[in-house]
């Protein structure tokens, strides 16, 4: 299967060449520490402080480039990977691809939507009707769920026009922030599938080099997703205010608590994973709590 066999020892990793997962795709792989040679329309961007290159490419095409063995990882939307998933399996291929972390970027859904003027009584009203859509194999495995009998019509592209050049009277889409569906004066009805960006690996694991490689990468992401919207607070208390102030952080890893100035003040450190508003930091100075200060974290590896 490996036509174009990829080199053991460096890791090859794909993302989209434009559209909406490229630039958060490309800060995820900063952040990550990794840095890659540029040069303009060049497809191929060989790493710089890692053994890890970029291939830049379609979306669509990262699962394939994944079953081929042409790159190793990909970011790509879980949507795209499970259609594609959905069509191997429907012709009896072997599972070739997998999700390895959800990214926490690129929210979208996949939606059903109707022209705007139409009355909407429920799925029901889909039973002969024509859906348009990229996504066959999940539309089709949402259809057999619901017991949907409908005409699927496949389109790669501007699916959001079937409805008005009259070619289907649904369509199934991606939706994210709903401009398309509006210009388009189309009403999202149902979702069929929630979807953001994943990384997408091969359905065995690596067996040699990149093995070390690819657990390197998921660590550091892990550590990037750990601490997406972090803060470390610190603050102090005395040793009675305590028990008032725990409470107030249940978002928090248990603090790292010192005792200063003969054992009565505590000095505090935790790391909080919501949101730490004015607000919160008012309630905990009325608590007992002074000297709040609020950090931004940097790198986390647990
Ligand atoms: C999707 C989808 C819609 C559009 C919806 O395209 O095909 O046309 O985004 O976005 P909106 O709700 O914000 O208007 P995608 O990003 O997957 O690009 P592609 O279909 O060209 O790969
Ligand atoms: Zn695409």
């Amino acid at each position: 299967m490996n036509r174009l066999a990829p080199s053991r020892d460096r890791l090859r990793i794909a993302i989209q060449k434009s559209g909406r997962l490229g630039t958060p795709a490309r800060e995820l792989l900063e952040r990550l520490g990794l840095r890659f040679q540029e040069s303009r329309d060049c497809l191929f961007c060989h790493g710089e402080t890692a053994p890890i290159d970029l291939l830049l490419v379609r979306d669509d095409d990262i699962p394939g480039l994944i079953a081929d063995g042409v790159c190793d990882l990909g970011v790509v939307g879980r949507n795209v990977l499970l259609e594609q998933a959905g069509e191997r399996s429907a012709v009896r291929l072997p599972p070739a691809f997998r999700e390895v972390r959800a990214l926490g970027f690129g929210a979208c859904r996949l939606s059903l939507a109707v022209p705007e003027e139409q009355e909407w009584q429920g799925i029901e009203q889909l039973a002969g009707r024509r859906i348009a859509t990229s996504y066959p194999a999940l539309l089709r495995a949402w259809m057999a769920d619901n017991a949907i009998q409908a005409e699927v019509v496949v389109l790669s592209g501007s699916v959001e026009i079937a409805p008005r050049l009259g070619q289907a009277d649904a369509i199934c889409d991606l939706v994210s922030s709903g401009a398309t569906l509006a210009a388009n004066r189309l009403k999202a009805v149902g979702d069929i599938l929630g979807s953001e960006a994943v990384l997408a690996g091969p359905a065995a694991p690596f067996d040699d080099a990149r093995a070390e490689l690819a657990d390197m990468l998921l660590r550091r992401i892990d550590g990037v997703l750990r601490i997406r919207d972090s803060k470390l607070l610190l603050f102090q208390a005395s040793r009675e205010s305590l028990p008032g102030l725990l409470p107030l952080l249940p978002d928090a890893e248990p603090p790292t608590i010192c005792a200063i100035d003969g054992g009565d003040t505590l000095a505090l450190q935790s790391l909080c994973h919501g949101a730490v508003t004015w607000q919160r930091l008012e309630e905990l100075k009325r608590a007992g709590a002074c000297g709040l200060m609020v950090l931004p974290v940097e790198r986390m590896l647990a």
